[in-house]
């Protein structure tokens, strides 16, 4: 168990450097050994869900080189076999390799994937998109077992435009005879990431980003590289704790038009920031105005950011809300800000934030990776020392978090 210290209310001055977007690179791996041979994969975080994708990969029979920023995978040796529960449970992405698998050895079996607790997350879409195609889905408790003689291009649409259903379907289509189209597609930049990667390879996919996805398969996939797209959630973090604590911070290696509507919501509430082509430059300010936000798919405002920007609503002068549609257990972190201080009141999916309220040091729980960020927020503007116990969850995402803040100015640790 990881526990991070942070000693409170330090104004940070200087520059942190994005890294690589988690929810990109866990993709990008696993659709990695869908290629015949060498594939590169550059700009790799330094976070251990990354390896938990190379544990997976190992386990399966790629070799792999390196760890973080540039990583070489030879999948050539790979077998198609069971991936125990043990493994499969420590992350969500992990089905990404079922999908991956099938799409090449025409057979998959794992069991229920991992990722936070943050509600039930079914995957039947992703089902729906694998039965579409032509293959068998047999379910017994938590373990699925995926065959098909011949993957056979089909028309799938999504009931919701789910990110893991997007990238599985398209895992499988890219192998599968003919054409596959997406109706309903998610738009989120990191599925455009994974589609440039698998047409690197030399897959025929089109519309990548938009709602519709077609998708042409092709038989073999040949040596290519990518380059894994910058942490849009990590930016969007790293900048809601400068519009706090920010002196002319500057967060570097960012594109800006995948965090546009975190940029104008935080505008509304009177931050001062000043965005470039790949930085931004932001000030933090004595008055804040409440704001209101709807969590939705991309381009709307991110889920994943929902969590640290409660802490920043505690400084809004007013009553600021949050409104969750995606997940119906990602309000957990809000009891964790209550014990610093906070004013919430939560009625079913919405979360009322009443501020400006002035934040005192506890030992809180990260409750789960964004939720851990909130606190992380909450203990760099709180006056005296905050303990974050389960700070793993933390490093699941964030890449060098300690070293990030510490280089700024922030009196903060980790101890193991
Ligand atoms: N859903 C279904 N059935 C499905 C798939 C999804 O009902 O078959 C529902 C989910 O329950 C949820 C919504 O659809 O209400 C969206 O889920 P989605 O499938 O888009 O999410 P995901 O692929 O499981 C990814 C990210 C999450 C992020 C969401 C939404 C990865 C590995 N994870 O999850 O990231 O919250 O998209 O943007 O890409 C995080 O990074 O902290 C994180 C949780």
């Amino acid at each position: 168990m990881s526990k991070i210290i942070i000693e409170g209310n330090k104004k940070l001055k200087g520059k942190i450097e994005i890294s690589g977007a988690k929810n990109s690179t866990v993709a990008l791996i696993p659709a990695a050994i869908l290629c015949d041979e060498e594939v590169t994969i550059n700009n790799v975080p330094e976070i251990s869900d990354t390896e938990a994708m190379e544990e997976i990969l190992t386990f399966l029979g790629a070799t792999v080189k390196g760890r973080s920023g540039t990583i070489k995978i030879d999948p050539s040796k790979i077998e198609s076999k069971e991936i125990p529960e043990e493994i499969s449970k420590k992350l969500r992405a992990s089905y990404y390799f079922m999908s991956a698998l099938l799409a090449k050895y025409k057979k998959a079996c794992m069991y229920f994937p991992g990722g936070c607790s943050i509600g039930s997350r079914p995957i039947d879409q992703t089902l729906k998109g694998y039965r579409a195609l032509g293959a068998t889905v047999i379910e017994e408790g938590n373990k699925y077992t995926v065959f098909a003689d011949k993957l056979i291009g089909g028309e799938v649409y999504l009931d919701m435009p789910s990110v893991g259903a997007t990238v599985n379907t398209m895992l499988v289509a890219v192998k599968a005879e003919g054409i596959t189209t997406i109706n309903n597609a998610a738009k989120e930049p990191e599925i455009v990431n994974i589609a440039t990667f698998l047409n690197n390879m030399g897959a025929k996919i089109r519309g990548a980003g938009t709602s519709i996805i077609i998708i042409e398969g092709v038989e073999s996939l040949k040596k290519a590289s990518i380059e894994v797209i910058p942490d849009r959630i990590e930016a969007g973090t790293y900048i809601i704790i400068a519009s706090l604590l920010g002196k002319d911070l500057v967060i570097e290696n960012i594109i800006p038009e995948h965090l546009e509507s975190l940029i104008l919501k935080l505008k509304e509430s009177g931050v001062d920031i000043v965005v470039k082509d790949d930085h931004c430059i932001i000030n933090s300010v004595d008055y804040l105005k409440p704001i209101s936000i709807k969590t939705l798919g991309f381009p709307g405002f991110p889920t994943d950011l929902q969590q640290p920007l409660s802490t920043f609503l505690t400084q809004c002068n007013g009553v600021s809300s949050i409104e969750e549609t995606l997940y119906e257990n990602r309000f957990k972190n809000l009891e964790q800000l209550e014990r610093m201080g906070a004013k919430v009141r939560i009625e079913d999916k919405k979360a009322y934030i009443t501020g400006k309220t002035n934040l005192k040091g506890k030992v809180v729980q990260a409750t789960d990776l964004r939720g851990g960020a909130c606190v992380v927020i909450a203990g760099l503007i709180a006056k005296g020392k905050t303990e974050i116990e389960n700070s793993e969850h933390i490093l699941r995402g964030y890449s060098m978090i300690v070293e990030k803040l510490q280089e700024v100015g922030a009196k903060i640790s980790i101890e193991d």
